[in-house]
């Protein structure tokens, strides 16, 4: 293996989400989210459970950022959840919810771990659900508000913020696919809901810079998939150009290009009248320009022509891979393809790869011990992917393993761990595995 060594200030980290992790869930004034609602509903989640407990970080993370210490983390990317902040998603602020938000900053800064801040990962205030969630475009202004509320409160102290977590997953997967809260299946809902998030983040920076005259930074984490044609076939490269559009572009070019990509927008126009835009919607986008770009990365698509899918394309399993617990093929050469083809296309933009990890079923030991070394080789191959991609210039920045702890994982329950650490799900209590004291040697040495 050759030595792969990294730049000394790269931030090496861990990621995790407010839903998945805090439990607490009434808590201190803590509103109802969607995902509370949504996991409460009977056959949403495949082991039956809510988050409600989780991993109890909202009452241990003292020990929790204690631990971060331990492995050397260099910085702790997290979100905040909206409905602590204002329980109703709008209006008074909630004191003690911003509260645990300022001790867990300044605890990480204690500790000198830079914290990088996620304002929505997916746990909409249940009110805002109430009135139209995301397919109301008025929540768009109601998530300024309260991105406002957060620069204001935590600005001086937070200096790498996101606006929005894969908007693709919350679009499609909650209102299109019903797989995830708020539970809808309706295709043209979807693709409202996307441009009102694309709306919201917009409308975020555009607030961010009106009131951040300190060096903070801030961008948006979206789930990228470098796409594969299935065959050379003219039919399945358009295929594949279209997922492309669906996955990819229809989020990197208003952030970026601020415009939408033509092909899609007219494919959504043509077949559903969506999405409702405004005369001065756009602008807003060319308005926003961001620091960074966040890149979460977990799989590939194999993509063919099909007259089956909605927008005449399928994702095929590829035959002869390696899959992860999740049925995610082990794909880490998509990583540097992604990495240098977001550096051409978007005019090298700085980039964090804001998650990235495998679910496995974990090798627990008799003495409690997890050996995952499959987890290593994982994170091992995917790290020296991102080290080419510097290599040739693309302007990577971090890197934050999904995640900390193993965790709720959304309506995989408790089934899925993609921990550094394991959490009995009695005691709670964590620990270490074998990966997390590989990766305090990687941070250590800033390589491997
Ligand atoms: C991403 C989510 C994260 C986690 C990982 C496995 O899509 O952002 O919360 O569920 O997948």
């Amino acid at each position: 293996m050759i030595a792969k060594s990294f730049p000394s200030d790269f931030l090496w980290g861990a990621a995790t989400a407010s839903y998945q992790l805090e439990g607490a869930a009434t808590l201190d004034g803590r509103g109802e989210t969607i995902w509370d609602r949504f996991s409460h509903t009977p056959g949403t989640i495949r082991d039956r459970n809510t988050a409600d407990v989780a991993c109890d970080h909202y009452r241990r993370f003292a020990d929790d950022v204690a631990m971060m210490k331990e492995i050397g983390l260099r910085a702790y990317r997290f979100s905040i959840a909206w409905s602590r902040v204002f329980p109703e998603g709008t209006g008074k602020v909630n004191a003690r919810g911003l509260d645990f938000y300022k001790a867990l900053v300044d605890a990480l800064l204690q500790k000198g771990i830079i914290p990088m801040v996620t304002l929505y990962h997916w746990d909409l205030p249940q009110s805002l659900q109430d009135r139209g969630g995301w397919g109301n475009r008025q929540t768009a202004d109601h998530f300024a508000d309260y991105a406002a509320t957060l620069f204001g409160a935590l600005g001086d102290r937070v200096s790498h913020w996101i606006t929005l977590n894969e908007p693709w997953c919350v679009a499609f997967l909650g209102h299109a696919d019903g797989i995830h809260a708020p539970g809808y299946r309706d295709f043209p809902l979807a693709v409202n809901v996307s441009h009102h998030l694309l709306l919201a983040h917009a409308k975020a920076v555009i607030r961010f810079r009106e009131m951040n005259k300190g060096n903070g930074r801030i961008g948006i984490a979206l789930n990228l998939v470098p796409m594969y044609p299935n065959s050379p076939s003219a039919e399945d490269e358009r295929a594949s150009r279209i997922d492309d559009g669906f996955m990819n572009r229809w989020f990197l070019d208003p952030v970026f290009e601020g415009r939408y990509p033509d092909d899609i927008l007219r494919l959504y126009q043509e077949r559903y009248h969506r999405p409702e835009i405004e005369p001065h919607d756009l602008e807003l986008f060319s308005r926003s320009p961001v620091d960074f770009l966040g890149v979460n990365y977990y799989m590939r698509h194999l993509v063919a022509k099909s007259d089956q899918g909605r927008l005449g394309f399928e994702a095929r399993k590829p035959p002869n891979a390696t899959f992860t617990e999740m049925g995610w093929e082990i794909f880490p050469e998509g990583l540097s393809v992604l990495l240098r083809r977001l550096d051409s296309d978007y005019r090298h933009p700085e980039i964090f790869i804001t998650e990235n990890g495998i679910a496995l079923e974990d090798d627990l030991r008799k003495d409690g011990r997890v050996q995952d070394d499959a987890r290593v080789s994982y994170l091992r191959d995917h790290f020296a992917e991102a080290h080419r991609a510097m290599q040739s210039g693309v302007k990577v920045r971090g890197y934050f393993i999904w995640t900390l702890m193993d965790c709720f994982e959304w309506h995989d329950g408790f089934t899925k761990h993609f921990g550094l650490a394991s959490v009995d799900r009695g005691s709670l209590e964590r620990r270490w595995k074998a990966s997390a004291y590989w990766y305090r040697d990687v941070i250590a040495s800033n390589g491997f």
